[in-house]
């Protein structure tokens, strides 16, 4: 496995690989990496002939500084998961290779985002799409893999990839959980015992939101966020960031029959914040 820290040795692994006619799998992460990570690593390998990887944590999409000084990191442990993994290319490269000098554009997020974490993190969003495009314009990948754990980001994603016209097909992953529903997150090592206790009851809310639409076809959106609400306030001590019910990927309000629904919670803990959702399907 390859390691490159610049973006000049990045783009000229690619030429070569493009050169070749081998097909560029890409999965961004923030490092710190679990099966949740492997699992788009996986997919990638399986669809392309090259994976990258890039581990980098984007000072951009952090609201808080102490969110971003406390995010946890250790590359020599992920190094080796990426190379246990048959990754090609890990891209891990420092914030001043990144951001060099204060950028001269901003970009807005306009739709998508007045919703679920939008409101919770402001800039965030703005952040993720920063960095995702020059990482996108860096590796120019034929692939790119996001995990529906973060279901917000990957409506953005798929808004950034049609808008600015990236030749690049988004391939969204499926949750991966801990034997007790748990959504694995990077963020779970801040929990102490017993909110790591506790947390599995987010699934079990969303499983209980779901059973409702799922028993009753006139079933009403505001009901979904009530039984959600409030089993998941009888069964945790965090915080309730939100619950909400929507359409995907418009994040719209006004639900049709055509639209898949996303039903998607946020809970804040002493030093976590934890978000998971369910989509599901109209068909
Ligand atoms: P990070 O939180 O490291 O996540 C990297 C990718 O792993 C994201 O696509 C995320 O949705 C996926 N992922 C995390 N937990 C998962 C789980 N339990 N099951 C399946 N996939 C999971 O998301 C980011 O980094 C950043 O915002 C990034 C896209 C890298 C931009 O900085």
């Amino acid at each position: 496995m390859l390691t490159l820290n610049t973006i000049k040795d990045m783009i000229q692994y690619i030429n070569k690989e493009k050169r070749s006619q081998r097909t560029i799998g890409f999965v961004p992460t923030m490092g710190y990496l679990h099966s949740g990570h492997r699992a788009l690593i996986d997919q990638s390998k399986k669809d392309n002939d090259i994976t990258i990887v890039s581990i980098f944590v984007n000072p951009l999409q952090f609201n808080q500084s102490s969110d971003l000084e406390q995010y946890p990191r250790d590359f020599e442990r992920d190094a080796a998961i990426l190379k246990k993994d048959g990754v090609d290319v890990v891209f891990h490269p420092t914030a001043d290779e990144m951001y060099p000098n204060q950028p001269s554009i901003e970009m807005n997020v306009t739709k998508r985002t007045d919703v679920l974490c939008g409101t919770s993190r402001p800039g965030h969003f703005e952040g993720v799409v920063m960095v995702l495009t020059k990482l996108f314009n860096i590796v120019n990948p034929d692939k790119v893999y996001f995990g529906s754990k973060d279901a917000q980001q990957v409506a953005v994603v798929d808004a950034l990839i049609k808008d600015l016209n990236f030749n690049i097909k988004l391939i969204p992953v499926s949750t991966i959980r801990e034997a007790d529903g748990l959504a694995l997150s990077s963020r779970n090592v801040h929990l102490n015992p017993y909110e790591r206790d506790e947390a599995a009851h987010i699934y079990q809310s969303l499983l209980k939101g779901q059973r409702y639409i799922m028993d009753n076809a006139d079933w009403k959106r505001n009901e979904v966020i009530n039984i959600t609400k409030s089993y998941l306030s009888e069964h945790t001590t965090g915080k309730i960031d939100y619950v909400d019910c929507l359409s995907f990927p418009n994040l719209n309000k006004d639900i049709e029959s055509k639209h898949d629904i996303i039903i998607a919670v946020a809970v804040y803990y002493e030093k976590a914040r934890l978000i998971d959702n369910l989509i599901l399907d109209s068909s």
